[in-house]
Parts: C-alpha cells; sequence; structure tokens
C-alpha cells in the first residue's frame, strides 16, 4: 500500500480528534472548598472529553492528568482571617443587606488576593499562550473578564449560587422584581405587596452598588493588573460582561421560581451528583447495621464542626444520646470527649454516597445549596440549620417544599434538636415529600453534566454565541423601557388634545372681547 495513502487515511480518522480537542482556561479565584468541589466536576468532565484544561484555583487536584495544568493561588486566600468564623456563629451574617455586603466585599478581597499570586501575574504577561475559551465562575470575579480581552477568546461563567439580577441584564433581560425575588430572598413568585415593596428595594440597592460601587472597583482593579500587559486600550469589564456567551447556572426548575429566560442561560443543577460510589468498608457495615437507621450531620466543608462554641458542642451530644438513632457527624477534631455509644464522628465523610444509602433517616445540614440538592436528589428530610449567605433562603425554601425543619442556631436548646429529628423521622410527611421532590429533580432529558458539557463545546465550536442573547444586553434603559415611545405618544396625546383646546379658548375668548360691544349697541 502506498505509505502516503495511509498517512492519509490516519490523519482523516485522527482529524475529528484533534478538531475537537479544546484548549480551555478554567478560573476558580475563589477560595471556598465547596465552590470549588462544584466546579471540578465540569473541569474532569472536560479533561475527559480530551480537552486541554489550564486550571487556575485555590485547591491542587488530588489526581494527576496530562492535559491539565494547574495554576494554584499559594497561599491560599485566608477567609477566616476576614470573616471570622466565631461572627459567623454568631448569627452576624443574618440581614439580606449585611450578605450582599459581605458578598461584594469577599469577591473584591479575593479577587485582588489572586491576580496578586505570582503565578497569576506571570499568565497576565504571557505572550505565546492560545485559549479557545475561558471559563469562570460567576461569582464576583469581574476584574477576571479581562483574560478574555487578553486572550481573544469566549468566555462561559458558572453560577455557582443560582441566577442573579445581573446574570440577567448581562443576556439582555430586565428582572421583573414583580414576580422574581432577589437571590437571596425566598419569597416565591406570588408575593404580597410588602414583600415585593421590599423585593424592589434590596434589588435596586443591589444594581446600584454594583453599578456605582462594586463595578468601578472591578474596573480598577482589572486595569491595575493588565494595563501594560495588553496593546490597546483596556474596554471596560461592564462591557465584556456583556460579551459572556453563554452561564450555565446551578439551579433546577423543580425547585427555583420560573423566570424569563434567554437561550444563554442554561440552568445545570444537580451536575455535581453522580451515581454513588462504594462506601469505605467500615462506614457501609456501620450504615447496612443500623437498625433504627442514621442521622447524618455535616455543617459543609467551610464551617467546620471544630470551631463551634464548646456549649453548642455539648448541647448537641446531648441531644444525640437521646436518640434511638446512630449519628454519623462530619466533626474535624477526634478530641471532641466523651461520644456517647450511638455516635460516630469522622473528618471527612463521602457525603453523596452516605445520603445515598437507604438507612439515612434525617441530614442535619447548614442548608448550602450544593448540601442541599443532595439531599433532595437522595429523597432525604432535611433539618437545615442556616448560618450565612443563601443558606437562609435554601432553607426557607425547603421547608415551605415540607421535606425540612429548620432551627435557629444562636437560640436552639438540646430539646429543641432532639424534638426536631424526632419529628422528621416519626411523621411520614417529610419523607413522602422528599421523595416527591427527589423524582423531579431527578427527572431530565440528560445529566446536566452532559448537558453542560454540550453547551461548552458549542461555544468553543463557535467561537463565541452572541445569538444566545438579545440586543437588550446593550440597549440603554430608556430604550428598553420603550420610555422614548410613550414618551412621545404622551406628547402627540397631550398636543392632540391641548392644542386644539387652546385654540378653541383663543377663539373664544376673541368672541366674548366682540360681543361686549355688539350687546351695547343693542342696548343703546
Ligand atoms: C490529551 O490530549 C491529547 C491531544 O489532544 C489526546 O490525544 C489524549 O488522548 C489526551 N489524554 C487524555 C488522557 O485524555
Ligand atoms: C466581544 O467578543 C467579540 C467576539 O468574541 C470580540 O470580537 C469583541 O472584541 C469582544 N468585545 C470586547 C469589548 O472585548
Ligand atoms: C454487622 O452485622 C453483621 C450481621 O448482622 C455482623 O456479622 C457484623 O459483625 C456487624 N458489624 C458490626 C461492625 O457491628
Ligand atoms: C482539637 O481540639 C483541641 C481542644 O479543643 C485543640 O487543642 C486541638 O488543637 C484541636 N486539634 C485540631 C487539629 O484542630
Amino acid at each position: 500500500m502506498n505509505p502516503r495513502w495511509l498517512l492519509l487515511c490516519l490523519a482523516a480518522l485522527l482529524m475529528p480528534i484533534t478538531s475537537t480537542a479544546f484548549n480551555i482556561l478554567f478560573m476558580g479565584p475563589f477560595p471556598a472548598p465547596s465552590h470549588w468541589m462544584w466546579l471540578e466536576h465540569f473541569l474532569r468532565d472536560l479533561l475527559q472529553r480530551g480537552h486541554h484544561v489550564t486550571a487556575l484555583t485555590n485547591h491542587r487536584a488530588k489526581y494527576v492528568h496530562p492535559n491539565l495544568t494547574e495554576i494554584i493561588i499559594d497561599p491560599q486566600f485566608n477567609i477566616p482571617h476576614y470573616f471570622p468564623k466565631e461572627n459567623i456563629f454568631k448569627m452576624r451574617y443574618a440581614s439580606d443587606f449585611q450578605n450582599l455586603q459581605m458578598w461584594f466585599h469577599v469577591g473584591l478581597l479575593t479577587s485582588e488576593y489572586a491576580l496578586n499570586d505570582p503565578k497569576v501575574k506571570a499568565l497576565i504577561a504571557s505572550k505565546d499562550q492560545h485559549f479557545d475559551l475561558i471559563i469562570l465562575e460567576q461569582f464576583f470575579h469581574e476584574s477576571f473578564l479581562m483574560f478574555a480581552h487578553k486572550f481573544k477568546c469566549p468566555v462561559v461563567t458558572l453560577g455557582t449560587m443560582g441566577y442573579a439580577d445581573n446574570m440577567d441584564h448581562t443576556m439582555g433581560l430586565l428582572t421583573p422584581w414583580s414576580f422574581i425575588p432577589h437571590l437571596l430572598l425566598s419569597h416565591t413568585d406570588q408575593m404580597t405587596f410588602t414583600q415585593r415593596a421590599y423585593n424592589t428595594y434590596l434589588s435596586l440597592y443591589d444594581a446600584v452598588m454594583r453599578r456605582w460601587y462594586y463595578m468601578p472597583k472591578m474596573q480598577e482593579m482589572a486595569e491595575r493588573h493588565f494595563t501594560g500587559q495588553v496593546e490597546g486600550p483596556l474596554p471596560h469589564v461592564r462591557q465584556l460582561e456583556k460579551n459572556i456567551s453563554l452561564m450555565l447556572i446551578n439551579s433546577h426548575r423543580s425547585l427555583d421560581v420560573p423566570r424569563p429566560s434567554m437561550p444563554g442561560l442554561v440552568n445545570v443543577g444537580g451536575v455535581h451528583i453522580k451515581t454513588p460510589k462504594p462506601l469505605p468498608h467500615d462506614l457501609q457495615t456501620y450504615l447496612d447495621n443500623s437498625t433504627h437507621g442514621v442521622v447524618y450531620f455535616s455543617l459543609g466543608s467551610y464551617m467546620k464542626s471544630i470551631d463551634m462554641p464548646k456549649e453548642k458542642i455539648s448541647l448537641i451530644l446531648n441531644a444525640f444520646s437521646q436518640l434511638k438513632q446512630n449519628v454519623l457527624w462530619k466533626f474535624e477534631n477526634s478530641s471532641i470527649g466523651h461520644l456517647p455509644p450511638n455516635v460516630k464522628i469522622q473528618s471527612w465523610l463521602p457525603q453523596n454516597d452516605i445520603l445515598a444509602h437507604p438507612n439515612i433517616k434525617v441530614f442535619i445540614t447548614h442548608g448550602g445549596i450544593f448540601g442541599t440538592q443532595e439531599g433532595i436528589h437522595w429523597g432525604v428530610p432535611m433539618l437545615s440549620i442556616p448560618l450565612y449567605g443563601d443558606q437562609h433562603r435554601n432553607t426557607i425554601k425547603s421547608v415551605r417544599a415540607g421535606y425540612a425543619r429548620t432551627l435557629n442556631f444562636g437560640q436552639m436548646s438540646s430539646e429543641d434538636l432532639l424534638q426536631n429529628v424526632r419529628l422528621l423521622i416519626s411523621d411520614g410527611s417529610y419523607k413522602q415529600k422528599a421523595l416527591e421532590a427527589s423524582r423531579k429533580f431527578r427527572d431530565n432529558p440528560m445529566h446536566p453534566l452532559d448537558e453542560a458539557s454540550f453547551w461548552i463545546e458549542y461555544i468553543a465550536r463557535h467561537k463565541g454565541a452572541p445569538h444566545l442573547k438579545s440586543y437588550g444586553a446593550y440597549m440603554p434603559l430608556y430604550q428598553y423601557l420603550l420610555l422614548d415611545v410613550f414618551g412621545c405618544a404622551l406628547l402627540i396625546a397631550f398636543l392632540a388634545i391641548w392644542l386644539p383646546l387652546r385654540i378653541l379658548k383663543f377663539l373664544g375668548s376673541l368672541l366674548r372681547r366682540q360681543e361686549p360691544e355688539e350687546s351695547r349697541k343693542k342696548r343703546q
């Protein structure tokens, strides 16, 4: 056989693979482990599909992959230093305005911190790098959008916390505050007058703060770090935001309020939930042998149980000791003291695989979005003890849906905890609602992760997708709201009514001025 022909054949065979392997810059500058754990599911799937990924992150991967390049922000941003955990346990972040300010603040601090890392600086200064696509967490890191300008490539963002008004705006929609509650609020789409008024106030406050306080700071930050590293004048991050091609959002139709959308907003809630892996042997037998069932307790990956005030720990242990169920507690310090015989602690637990076990009766959680979705997926009733951020919202929604109860961490007593856990187990309606929610949550046309990867590759294939958003994104507000049209119509209506009236009045006065003379003549 002609060797040239063979070579051609080989090239043709390889063609589809090489032409679809993209070079992706994947950025998760936010240091909280739970965020990266969610983002990593996307990253791993992209690697499996044969793409090359450069990951800018705070967390080193636990595996090696030939096509993964890591840019590790090291040392990591010290969140507890800026946001002491005592304050969180003291419920300092209970108001919506405090939470909003905390997010702006933490976003500015962590973005600045990450951009100052020498390896990130080297990426900014790099001359020979090429990327087909940038993926960025959609979480208060707008200065990072300047990388899209630097590398001249399209952007996909991953919305960890669900929808926010600014995502609608970048896709060309104004969020209707009459029936879409703010990201931090737990209202349904049927709001009372007071709820609508408060929603409008909070949403407006968010929009104004973002436009005139937060985004200018992001722009200033981007300019400080990118000036001189890119040719020509730098665009505004607000322009770059409007250039985002696609947003993959942690939201699910069965859990969130229905909202007007754009083709560039895609729901991928549930991406992080996979078929369970086999449990470690000791856990498997522990769960199998717990004939009365198991209560699983975890405050997530950021808030550690060791940071809890001492009196709370003994209060919790006291409640647990009175349960006939076993308790599995993600507790990071083995010097907890005396443990009741039915309580088992471990510093790390495979949460998804544990929740999938049929003997789990109740999940005691802080109401974080990822854990809540796992609880729903596996149909486990939840006792939610929210601490900050979106946890209050997630909790209220779960309670309203009927598969959860809630407690205030600051005020709870041993008796409260015990009663709530017992009720969640003894009253069958919680389990029934949990199973209903689970069936709706799992009923998807395809696994959300497959859908997400399809859209990511779609954006890379087409080198951006301006056709997934409406022109509304670029319109000035007065045009979007048709103020010019209504204004013009009002003007016409005004002129059409006022002008003839004015003329009639003028004519009338002319006639009246003549009339007295005539009547005088008549009398004479
Ligand atoms: C890494 O990328 C190369 C070239 O794109 C590809 O041929 C190879 O299969 C990838 N490796 C893995 C383990 O996916
Ligand atoms: C927006 O994206 C397009 C295509 O991806 C690009 O040509 C344009 O320069 C971008 N705009 C800005 C302000 O970067
Ligand atoms: C679990 O139960 C099995 C059979 O019921 C028993 O053989 C085994 O020893 C038990 N394991 C533990 C750790 O209690
Ligand atoms: C565990 O708790 C003890 C007592 O509270 C403390 O002295 C110790 O440093 C803690 N260990 C870790 C690893 O946090």
